[in-house]
């Protein structure tokens, strides 16, 4: 039985896997403080798992029917993400660990968001694509093993795609995070009303969202805020329309491009209903997890952490965090 930890940015989560992989329990407290600030703020963030991180793990416990004796590995994120959330998951798995001379497995995030796909009720056994689009990041990666070793084919070189919905949500007047509510609002728009760029010039399997929401700034601007009040829907679902382009565009491009007739979507944006149509007619073998293995979750990290090599106590006692994709994206290379 695995017990995970999961503290990478504000939603502090935790989640006990059975031996047979079953998600026993995923509890995901979802700290709603940052939304009056208009983004997260690490301090406040890392101050608020240290409050709920303890009731989260007595609650995924409980859930799960289980002690903490039964336990037999503990998983945690130790990257990437902010440092000071990260550094309250990870101290916590140690000190849970190191009580019970338990081994730990430190799990990657972005291995765990696509190790979500590992898990029922979507599973999809490599090799296959993976596109992970969230508030914090996006990328396309080749999954050939269940392991940590995946193969990134492109990331964003700006805004993730979660950014780029809640920025234009924030500028059409919608509260954060807004990816939901824009969809919402969308889908009383014209998706062709108005012309936003999708960065088709870069070439490759990189993303950029950055021109995106200046262009929404810029139209904003021009049409004044009377029209754009009376316009709101159709530049929503204009807006809406680019990002899944730019999605499904590269998505299809790193199917072609690897041969591979699978691709698993996840992180937060795969919530949205036009991307998960867009890509369903990929004519492709589609895995999205549900919406809650989708989005920041300890059960993906429990998944991930069956493929890792878990450290025995007391090996991880001296284990820091890291806060950005570039020592795991190494690691993932070499
Ligand atoms: O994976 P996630 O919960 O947390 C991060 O790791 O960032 O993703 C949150 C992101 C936010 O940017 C949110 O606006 C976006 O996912 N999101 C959506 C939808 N639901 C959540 N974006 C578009 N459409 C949605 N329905
Ligand atoms: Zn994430």
């Amino acid at each position: 039985m695995i017990l995970a930890l999961e503290t990478s940015c504000d939603d502090t989560c935790a989640a006990v896997l059975t031996a047979g992989g079953e998600v026993a329990a995923n509890v995901i407290s979802s700290q709603g403080i940052h939304d009056r600030f208009g983004g997260v703020v690490p301090e406040i963030a890392s101050r608020h798992h240290l409050e709920l991180i303890g009731d989260a793990v007595d609650d995924a416990l409980a859930r799960a029917d289980a002690e903490l004796s039964e336990v037999d590995l503990i998983a945690v994120t130790r990257g990437p993400g902010l440092v000071a959330a990260l550094l309250v998951g990870l101290s916590t798995a140690k000190a849970l660990a190191a009580a019970y001379e338990l081994p730990l497995a430190a799990v990657d995030h972005l291995h765990g968001h696509i190790a979500a796909s590992f898990l029922e009720p979507a599973t999809l056994e490599p090799p296959f694509v993976s596109l992970v689009a969230s508030g914090g990041h996006t990328f396309l990666a080749r999954v050939d093993d269940k392991g940590p070793g995946y193969h990134v084919l492109g990331q964003t070189l700006d805004d993730a795609a979660g950014e780029a919905f809640d920025k234009g949500a924030r500028l059409l007047g919608l509260g954060y995070p807004g990816g939901a509510a824009l969809e919402r609002l969308a889908r009383d728009g014209d998706p062709e009303a108005f012309s936003f760029p999708t960065a088709a010039a870069l070439r490759g399997l990189d993303f950029s969202f950055a021109g995106l929401k200046t262009s929404l700034l810029y139209r904003v601007r021009d049409l004044g805020e009377r029209e754009t009040e009376r316009r709101r829907a159709d530049l929503a679902a204009s807006y809406q329309r680019a990002i899944v382009q730019a999605l499904a565009v590269r998505a299809e491009r790193a199917l072609a491009s690897t041969g591979l007739q699978r691709l698993a979507v996840g992180g937060g944006v795969a919530a949205n209903g036009p991307l998960r149509e867009r890509l369903g007619r990929l004519g492709v073998e589609l895995g999205i997890p549900p919406r809650e293995l989708c989005t920041d979750n300890a059960a993906m990290i429990a998944s991930a952490a069956r493929y890792v090599e878990p450290l025995p106590f007391p090996d991880y006692l001296e284990l820091d965090v890291y806060a950005t994709g570039e020592r795991a994206l190494a690691a993932a290379a070499g």
